[in-house]
């Protein structure tokens, strides 16, 4: 199966920002270590999103809000290390940047020197606007996060969809509107509705890339281990699972166990 972009040798947010202009469909997925991020890059996706998702799929952390820039950094140099053509951002962990510009910068430095990335993703629209500012006028790229931010879980009290209403569908535009006036190359819309995503999409010129914001937007973006079907016991409306890996790597491991333990394994020929 071939991209569009197979041409490109190294994806650059300027070859996002024209993928939106011709029409071309941004894919992005969520990595956070060496081997997931080899396949995934060697698959052709865009964007390989260091998700601070990492804190709940990697670590069984209940929220995002546990995970440190340090642990960020890890996450961001080993999916570096394996990556030759997609663009690689990564997320800056809560506190790393909603306190003050300087602490925003810093961390942000911190993630492009110590990781190699390409870009930044922060939450937050207008709340954020100087720490999003200080880092473009360091030179780092920024991807914006907007509707469902799950850094401000204890602000909102649960994962609903977001905007339904239209006082907040009308600060959701603005803050979209503010972010690409800023200098941000991409916006991340997560859980809204899908009209809304597309009217985001359509006022734009930098990309969008949804999850839970329906087909208009500009791209889409999945956590791999939802759509690997990894985890279980997570099934929002929005996920499409591509895989049963659940079942693969049980059914897998049970093999194993049982050979270990009646001796069949190793044979003969699995040994020196
Ligand atoms: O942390 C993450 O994985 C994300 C995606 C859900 C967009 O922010």
């Amino acid at each position: 199966m071939s991209t569009y972009s197979e041409n490109i040798r190294k994806i650059s947010v300027q070859n996002l920002i024209e993928m939106k202009s011709r029409g071309e469909k941004i894919s992005m997925l969520t990595a956070y270590d060496y081997a997931m991020a080899s396949i995934i890059d060697a698959a052709g996706m865009d964007v390989i999103l260091v998700g601070d998702s990492a804190s709940n799929v990697m670590a069984g952390n209940e929220t995002t809000l546990p995970i440190t820039l340090e642990q960020m950094i890890y996450h961001g140099q080993s999916v570096r290390k394996a990556v030759k053509r997609a663009l690689v951002c990564i997320d800056m962990p809560f506190g790393s940047y909603q306190g003050d510009s300087k602490t925003a910068v810093h961390s942000a430095v911190r993630i492009m020197k110590e990781t190699g990335a390409d870009a930044v993703k922060m939450e937050g629209g207008i709340e954020i606007r100087k720490s999003v500012q200080r880092i473009l006028s360091a030179g780092i790229p920024v991807m914006g996060h907007l509707g469902l931010t799950p850094q401000s879980i204890h602000k909102f009290g649960n994962y609903n969809v977001r905007a339904k209403e239209a006082a907040e569908a009308e600060k959701l535009m603005e803050d979209a509107i503010l972010l690409e006036a800023l200098g941000c190359f991409s916006i991340v819309l997560e859980k809204i509705p899908a009209e809304l995503g597309g009217k985001i999409a359509e006022k734009l010129n930098i990309p969008t890339i949804g999850i839970g914001a329906g087909p208009f937007v500009d791209g889409q973006v999945l956590v791999i281990h939802d759509m690997l079907g990894i985890n279980k016991d997570f099934s929002p409306k929005f996920l499409r699972r591509y895989a049963d890996l659940y079942e693969v790597i049980k059914i897998a491991a049970e093999r194993y166990a049982h050979d270990v333990k009646d001796g069949s394994f190793p044979n003969e020929n699995e040994s020196y």
